[in-house]
């Protein structure tokens, strides 16, 4: 085995700076090379400003980042190169750029060392045929940021020796890396499932379905993502997500999700490169910087504080999970609630439900016996829809499907009294359609509440295109109140949460079904890679696999997407009855403990 203990960076940017760091916290020396002078001082500046950051953050004492730093030879050009067992190029993603690179390396380095590329979506196989060498390169993919973000992703291509890989594969454990080794396809495999995602997140806000800040709170409230999407293009640089996706489109069999939404392009050429420049989808404190910057598109502070009118009770229907959790949160916030069910068999269900829940939030210390009385005493329990002609909001959680809610939203608007809003929580119907029942579609909205209700943060309020501003304002209002926070987004399938995760989890079992990596592998990677807090398949064992399959052909239907196609795979496992922990078996077997 060879054993790598001198390495060199080619390219100081997003990347290449964190993966200088990465090595010189491990204790390599480090050649970090940039193409000016100009590039190299800036490339300095990133690495003394991040690990300053370290240092005042508790993480690495002043003494560590000094010997941190003076392992590091900062140069102009590749010559340093000569004596280094290993080199890694980060420089921007156009693959003859990276030829050329490759191909000066080859004349540059020993003829032991390997040569690595930390491209997201080119050919390893064609950058590495520009050297005398191709059985000495691979791709070595580090993600964003490089010194917190633990997932290596190793590219081998038909040709990598596999003592190059197996050299690699040490250095990584050794930089206190996991990595993943994979085959040479478009986006490997976080940005194969990432890229999609993140484009079809910058078409909602091209398009005005939602606010960047909407889109984004979404994805980090609904499914506890560390960032959301267009924080996240910011991040990685709008030019590199302009290249890979672009790369991706060409390489990946011209799938359209992931031709570059045209705001994209736009932004790169008006200089909005995202932090790096200062300004991208938000606006930064100085190019560079990670701190948002309030600019002429962030929501006036307090303009969803102070209700319009007084909001005094709240009718929900319904006697499943939804309606449970809605009537919580809803007694618990102060509101009196009258909850209609069909009978009084399932308001003893309800009753019962509520009372377990509220329990529970008192086990787990989140509220006083006292609050848990209060809330209780302030819940009225009804079997006919005759005690919501008093109430100032209705919500309705009943069986998904449209006949029912348009029935029931006519017979609401024969009961309540004018103004009131009237909300659905389908999550898959035409919010459109319940509000055509009713006379008055201008109160209706959609509140898509995420179970459990009490616990999670989010409501999406879906306006449709006859909701009034007045009713959206409300509901905003309304959410607050609830201790919740709404994103407004239009009456389209998937609304923003389901219309972004479930064609990524979809994505993810085709990945799967193609043998491009194991389902251990992809979880890895996206909890490593991308900070999510489940993998895919964690993940779709928990939601169900039925419902994943049942959201992802809503999508399909409605957006004709061809894309969205559910993974033949995944209806086979619903066929199979492996619909994940509910009944003990998915993608994975959750029957031994
Ligand atoms: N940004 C991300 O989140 C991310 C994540 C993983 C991988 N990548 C990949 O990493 C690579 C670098 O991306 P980035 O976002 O760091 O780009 P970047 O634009 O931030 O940095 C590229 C750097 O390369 C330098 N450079 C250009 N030509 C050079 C040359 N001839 N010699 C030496 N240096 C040269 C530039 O001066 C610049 O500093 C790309 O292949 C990209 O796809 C990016």
């Amino acid at each position: 085995m060879g054993g790598i203990a001198a390495v060199g960076v080619v390219g100081l940017g997003t990347m290449g700076a964190g993966i200088v760091e990465v090595f010189a916290r491990s204790g390599l020396p480090v050649v970090a090379a940039e193409v000016d002078e100009a590039a190299l001082e800036r490339g300095r500046a990133t690495l003394v400003g991040s690990t300053d950051r370290a240092v005042a953050r508790g993480k690495l004492s002043p003494e560590d980042r000094d010997a941190l730093l003076g392992r590091i030879s900062f140069q102009v050009g590749l010559a340093g190169m000569a004596d280094v067992d290993l080199v890694v190029e980060a420089v921007p993603e156009h693959l003859d750029l990276k030829q050329r690179i490759f191909g000066a390396l080859d004349k540059v380095c020993k003829p032991s060392a390997i040569l690595a590329t930390n491209t997201s979506a080119l050919s390893v196989t064609e950058i590495s045929v520009a050297t005398g060498r191709p059985n000495r390169v691979l791709g070595t993919h580090f993600f964003n940021p490089a010194p917190i973000m633990k997932l290596v992703e190793i590219v081998r291509t038909v040709v990598t020796a596999p003592e190059v890989v197996a050299d690699v594969e040490a250095l990584c454990a050794k930089l206190g890396k996991v990595d993943v080794t994979i085959g040479d396809r478009a986006g490997f495999i976080a940005n194969a499932l990432l890229f999609g995602y993140l484009n079809h997140a910058v078409s909602m806000v091209e398009s005005r379905y939602a606010s960047r800040e909407d889109v984004d709170a979404a994805m980090r409230l609904g499914c506890g993502l560390p960032m959301g999407p267009l924080a996240l293009m910011d991040l990685i640089g709008l030019d590199t997500a302009y290249e890979i996706l672009d790369t991706m489109y060409r390489r990946g069999g011209r799938d359209r999700r992931h031709a570059p939404v045209p705001l994209i392009k736009q932004m790169v050429t008006a200089g909005l490169l995202g932090r790096k420049s200062g300004r991208g989808f938000y606006t930064y404190e100085k190019p560079g910087s990670p701190k948002v910057v309030p600019d002429e598109l962030t929501p006036a502070a307090g303009s969803d504080a102070v209700p319009s009118r007084p909001f005094a009770k709240i009718g929900v229907v319904g006697s499943g999970t939804m309606a449970a959790g809605i009537v919580e949160v809803s007694a618990r916030n102060g509101y009196d609630v009258v909850a209609v069910t069909r009978g009084s068999d399932r308001t003893a269900l309800l009753g019962s439900a509520l009372r377990a829940s509220l329990d529970k939030g008192v086990v787990r210390g989140k509220l006083t016996e006292a609050d848990r009385e209060a809330a209780l005493a302030r819940i009225t329990h009804a079997e006919s829809l005759d005690h919501l002609a008093d109430a100032d909001l209705v919500v309705e959680a009943v069986v998904e499907e449209l006949s029912v809610k348009k029935a029931l939203f006519a017979n609401l608007d024969e009961i309540c009294k004018p103004g009131v809003l009237l909300a659905t929580t389908t999550s898959s119907l035409p919010v459109i359609e319940c509000a055509m029942a009713t006379q008055r579609p201008r109160d209706v909205l959609g509140l898509h509440f995420f179970n459990p209700a009490p616990v999670m943060g989010l409501v999406e309020v879906v306006r449709t295109i006859r909701t009034s501003d007045e009713a959206v304002d409300l509901a905003r209002v309304l959410c607050r109140t609830l201790d919740k926070h709404p994103v407004v987004c239009a009456d389209r399938s998937g609304f923003v949460v389901n219309a972004l995760l479930f064609p990524y989890l979809n994505d993810a079992v085709k990945m799967l079904e193609a043998s491009y990596a194991s389902a251990d592998d992809i979880d890895y990677a996206m909890k490593l890679g991308c900070g999510y807090p489940m993998g895919p398949f964690e993940l779709l064992d928990v939601v169900g696999l039925d419902v994943a399959l049942a959201i992802q052909r809503e999508l399909y239907l409605e957006l004709r997407e061809p894309g969205f196609a559910p993974a033949p795979l995944l209806e086979h496992l619903v066929t199979a009855g492996y619909l994940g922990r509910k009944v003990g078996r998915g993608f994975r077997d959750h029957s031994v403990p």
